[in-house]
């Protein structure tokens, strides 16, 4: 078969090295690609939201399976523009992405469905809002209804920055806002749950829990994500069935009373509080960099799944994991989130193989001659599975060291609030 990636993060490469290693594969594109995917890959450089040159592209090579890794050409639609054209692509429809896309159309579905989430109210001018945040209790959360790369949520400690907020969202910072949403702060821990679906049938696809801030100790700005680990110290039974009962199937009735089905990864961000999840976002694609962490736990053939997706077959499918632990730390270029330095040569980078427990999944690189060089604020993913955490943390940061890239920084710590309790 022919497959094409859509993306260039360290999700994708890890979604590529899966992909390689089916039989089936005859020919794998990623579009765009990174450094790393061009070591299994052909990447082709093309705008992944110029659906109409990804037809063209998709249609010249005969490709025959379109995975598709971020989350804006699915919301853009592309999944429907490519089925419209006779081409399989894994992914969910542009009304499904809407669960990612628009943070209150998510709300009225937890609203009417019933689905445990933080108490919200939506506004449509500054005053009714800034009404409303006057006796709200403190801390709250004030987001933009758009997708805006993790940037439009702000978790304000008084009224003062609140309304802050609120000017800034509707001023325009994360483009044109009619409405803005404002939900109670909810206390806990986060988790983030994977659900594989074909639109008939869906399966749960293992746990992790991500780093966003900068800092060790969760402190600092927020990032894309500066590691992860899986599956959750979290998640147990009893907890499992309320997030399938209480929120992923109400979520599903509610895709399926609009006319659509749902077909592609769901990501389900939970606040776990007393054994209890509330939903806190969705996110229709998998998690970066939770996805690296994930994939190299899978015992099963991904392909396979993925297709069985496609063909309405997950039923039949058994998604089997190796009973290991799995960390991925993210090596960042120095000053990320802020400002960084681009094009900073990673000199030592082809002297560290991987084997079958640690892969290092690039993200912000280029590969010009035979050089490496960081491009991104994201630069490196390393991973390690082993039989517990702390190994799997220990084997990576010797990889990092062993590294010695003068220019990145990573937090030492991912994964403390269970291997260092
Ligand atoms: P979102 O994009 O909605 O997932 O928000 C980004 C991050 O903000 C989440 O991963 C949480 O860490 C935090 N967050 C969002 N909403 C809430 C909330 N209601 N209570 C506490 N933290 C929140
Ligand atoms: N790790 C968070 C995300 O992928 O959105």
């Amino acid at each position: 078969m022919k497959i094409a990636i859509l993306g260039n993060g360290g999700r994708e490469h890890a979604i590529a090295h899966q992909i390689s290693k089916s039989v089936k594969v005859s020919k794998l594109y990623c579009i765009p690609g990174n450094a790393g995917t061009m070591t299994i890959a052909e990447n082709i450089y093309l705008d992944i939201l110029n659906f109409e040159k990804l037809l063209d592209f998709v249609k010249k090579k005969k490709i025959d399976l379109v995975i598709v890794g971020p989350e804006k050409p699915l919301v853009e639609g592309v999944v429907n523009f490519l089925e419209d054209n006779g081409i399989k692509v894994f992914g969910p429809s542009k009304i499904s992405s809407q669960l990612e896309g628009s943070k209150i159309f998510t709300k009225k579905i937890c609203e009417k469905y019933n689905i445990p989430t933080a108490k919200f109210g939506i506004f449509d001018s500054s005053e009714s809002a800034y009404k409303y945040l006057e006796d709200a209790n403190k801390p709250i959360v004030v987001k933009a209804d758009c997708l805006a790369a993790g940037k439009g949520v702000y978790i304000c400690r008084d009224t003062e920055s609140a309304k802050n907020a609120v000017n800034e969202i509707f001023n325009g910072k994360f483009g044109i806002a009619n409405q803005v949403l404002i939900e109670e702060f909810l206390e806990g821990e986060e988790m983030s749950y994977f659900i594989l679906s074909d639109g008939k049938t869906f399966k749960k696809f293992n746990t992790a829990q991500d780093h966003k801030r900068v800092g060790e100790g969760d402190k600092g700005k927020n990032t894309g994500g500066m590691g992860a680990y899986s599956p959750s110290g979290l998640i147990n039974e009893d907890l499992d069935s309320k997030i399938i009962n209480n929120i992923v199937k109400p979520t599903f009735k509610a895709i399926k009373d609009m006319g659509e089905t749902y077909k592609g990864f769901l990501y389900v961000g939970l606040m776990i509080k007393d054994n209890k999840p509330y939903l806190v976002e969705y996110n229709v694609r998998m998690g970066d960099p939770e996805c690296q962490t994930i994939l190299p736990l899978l015992h099963s053939d991904f392909l396979e799944l993925i297709l069985s997706c496609c063909e309405e077959k997950l039923e039949n499918q058994i998604i089997e994991w190796k009973n290991k632990k799995s960390i991925c730390i993210v090596l960042c270029s120095n000053g990320y989130p802020e400002n960084y330095r681009k094009n900073i040569e990673i000199p030592n980078l082809n002297t560290i193989a991987n084997d079958d427990k640690s892969f290092i999944y690039h993200a912000g690189t280029s590969l010009v001659g035979r050089k490496f060089y960081a491009i991104g604020g994201r630069v490196l993913n390393f991973v390690s599975i082993s039989e517990n955490l702390k190994n799997s943390r220990d084997n990576v940061i010797n990889k990092i060291d062993s590294l010695n890239w003068k220019n990145g920084f990573y937090r030492k710590d991912i994964g403390y609030k269970i291997i260092d309790k």
